[in-house]
C-alpha cells in the first residue's frame, strides 16, 4: 500500500502566494473591471539589464553552434560565474569566501528549503517569527514539528520579531542546533547591525549550532555599515551558510538563478560527537539531485558583475527602493506604525488593530490593491500586512492615491 508523509497533514493547505493568488484570482472573476494592483507576493516587474539581456543573448548563440555548444554544466556552477561571486561579492567586502565554497542554483527558495535535508530529524530548530515560509513549511514536511495547536507548531522554538523587539529576535534561551535569520528581513524589512549579528555568530559557536542566513534582499542595503554578508563577521564561516539570489538583485524571478555559500570550515557532528564538513554534504547532495543552472542563464547572471552590469543593476534596485520610500511615507502619513523600506523592498505595516487578513480584503475590495497579510507570515504578523514595492512606479503612485481614498 503506498502510504503519504503524514508530515504534509500538518501543513496548512496551500503554500501562502498560491492562497493569495487563489482569492486575487476569485475577486477578480467577480469584478471583471476592476483594476488591480498586485503589491503582494515579492515579483519584479522591470526588464532585465542590458549587460544581462546582451550576455544571455551571446549564451544562447553559443548553443546554436556545434563548436561553442555546451551539454551538461558542472552541477555547482560556471568557474566564470562561481569566481566573480567570490570575488565581488565577498572577497571586496573582507570576506574570506573562495569560488568552490559557492553552488550556484536555481533559486533561493529551493535552496533554503532543500537544506534542512542534511540534519537529523529530531535537532531543535529555532524559526522566526514572521518568517518567510518556505522555511517553516520544509521543516514540517521533514517531520521536525509536532502539530499545530494554538497558532504555532509543536516541537519549534520560535523567534518573535515585534514592535517591542525592534522586529530582532532575541537570542533562544534554550539550546538550538539550527538557526534560520534573514536580513534585510522578509518579511519585515527589518536590518540586522554587525554588533548584533555577532551576537549570533556567538550563540552558534558556543551551542555547536548552525546558523541559515538568507541573504536574498541584501542588494538593497544602502546604509554602509550594515553587514551585506554574515561572513562579514569574524568566525561566522565555521557556522553559517548563507543564501543569495538574482531575483530581486537584478530581476531573476523568472530567469532564474540564485547561490548558496558553504564554507568548508564549516562543520556540523554526527551522533559520536565527529565533526562532518558541511561543504561535502551539501556538494553530494547537490550533484546528486541537481543538474545546474542553464549557459545562458549563468552568462546572464554573470554580467551583472561587469561595469555596466553593476551600474544597471544598482539602478535597477534603486527604482525599487524609490518605490519603497514612496508607500512607506504615505502609509507613515496615514497614521501607520510600519517598518522597512529603508534598506528593504517590503514595508511592514502595523494595522492599528485591524486583523491583517480583514486588512488584505478591505484594501482588495475598496482599493483594488493586493498586500500580504502578515498571519501569512506567523502568529506575529496577525495584526500586520506586508506590502512589496516591486511595481512600476505609475502602479505604486497609483495603489497610493486609492489606498488614501479607501482609508478616508
Ligand atoms: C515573497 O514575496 O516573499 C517572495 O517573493 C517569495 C519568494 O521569493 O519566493
Amino acid at each position: 500500500m503506498i502510504r503519504v508523509n503524514e508530515n504534509y497533514k500538518k501543513l496548512k493547505s496551500s503554500y501562502l502566494f498560491a492562497d493569495i493568488a487563489k482569492r486575487v484570482e476569485q475577486y477578480q472573476q467577480e469584478n471583471p473591471d476592476k483594476n488591480i494592483i498586485r503589491l503582494g507576493i515579492g515579483d519584479v516587474t522591470k526588464a532585465l539589464p542590458d549587460a544581462c539581456i546582451k550576455a544571455f543573448h551571446a549564451g544562447v548563440d553559443e548553443m546554436a553552434n556545434d563548436k561553442s555548444f555546451r551539454g551538461y554544466g558542472p552541477e555547482q556552477g560556471y568557474a566564470f560565474l562561481r569566481e566573480k561571486i567570490a570575488r565581488y561579492d565577498f572577497q571586496a567586502r573582507g570576506a574570506d569566501i573562495s569560488a568552490d565554497e559557492i553552488f550556484v542554483s536555481d533559486g533561493a527558495k529551493c535552496d533554503t528549503g532543500n537544506f534542512q535535508e542534511l540534519f537529523a530529524s529530531d535537532i531543535k530548530v529555532a524559526i522566526p517569527d514572521p518568517v518567510y515560509p518556505v522555511y517553516l513549511d520544509t521543516n514540517i514536511m521533514a517531520g521536525r514539528t509536532g502539530d499545530f495547536a494554538d497558532g504555532r507548531y509543536q516541537g519549534l522554538v520560535y523567534l518573535d520579531s515585534t514592535k517591542e523587539n525592534n522586529f530582532l529576535p532575541d537570542l533562544p534561551d534554550a539550546s538550538c542546533d539550527l538557526i534560520y535569520l534573514c536580513f534585510p528581513n522578509n518579511p519585515t524589512g527589518a536590518t540586522i547591525t554587525k554588533a548584533v549579528l555577532e551576537k549570533w555568530v556567538t550563540y552558534a559557536r558556543e551551542n555547536q549550532a548552525l546558523i541559515l542566513f538568507d541573504a536574498a534582499y541584501e542588494a538593497f542595503i544602502r546604509d554602509d555599515s550594515l553587514p551585506r554578508s554574515i561572513y562579514e563577521i569574524k568566525g561566522a564561516d565555521e557556522v553559517a551558510v548563507e543564501f543569495r539570489s538574482f531575483s530581486k538583485t537584478a530581476g531573476f524571478t523568472g530567469t532564474r538563478c540564485a547561490y548558496t555559500v558553504v564554507p568548508r570550515a564549516c562543520m556540523i557532528f554526527d551522533e559520536t560527537g565527529e565533526k562532518t564538513g558541511l561543504h561535502a554534504l551539501w556538494n553530494r547532495r547537490h550533484s546528486t539531485k541537481f543538474n545546474g543552472v542553464s549557459y545562458p542563464v549563468q552568462r546572464a547572471a554573470e554580467a551583472v558583475y561587469s561595469e555596466e552590469g553593476a551600474v544597471q543593476t544598482k539602478a535597477l534596485v534603486s527604482y525599487y527602493l524609490k518605490n519603497a520610500d514612496l508607500i512607506r511615507h504615505t502609509m507613515d502619513d496615514l497614521g501607520f506604525d510600519c517598518v522597512g523600506g529603508e534598506n528593504s523592498p517590503y514595508i511592514w505595516v502595523d494595522g492599528n488593530g485591524r486583523d491583517s487578513w480583514a486588512f488584505f480584503d478591505m484594501l482588495l475590495s475598496k482599493a483594488g490593491v493586493v498586500c500580504t497579510p502578515g498571519a501569512g507570515f506567523g502568529l506575529c504578523g496577525g495584526d500586520y500586512i506586508r506590502i512589496s514595492a516591486f511595481n512600476s512606479r505609475e502602479n505604486i503612485e497609483a495603489a497610493m492615491i486609492r489606498i488614501k481614498e479607501a482609508l478616508k
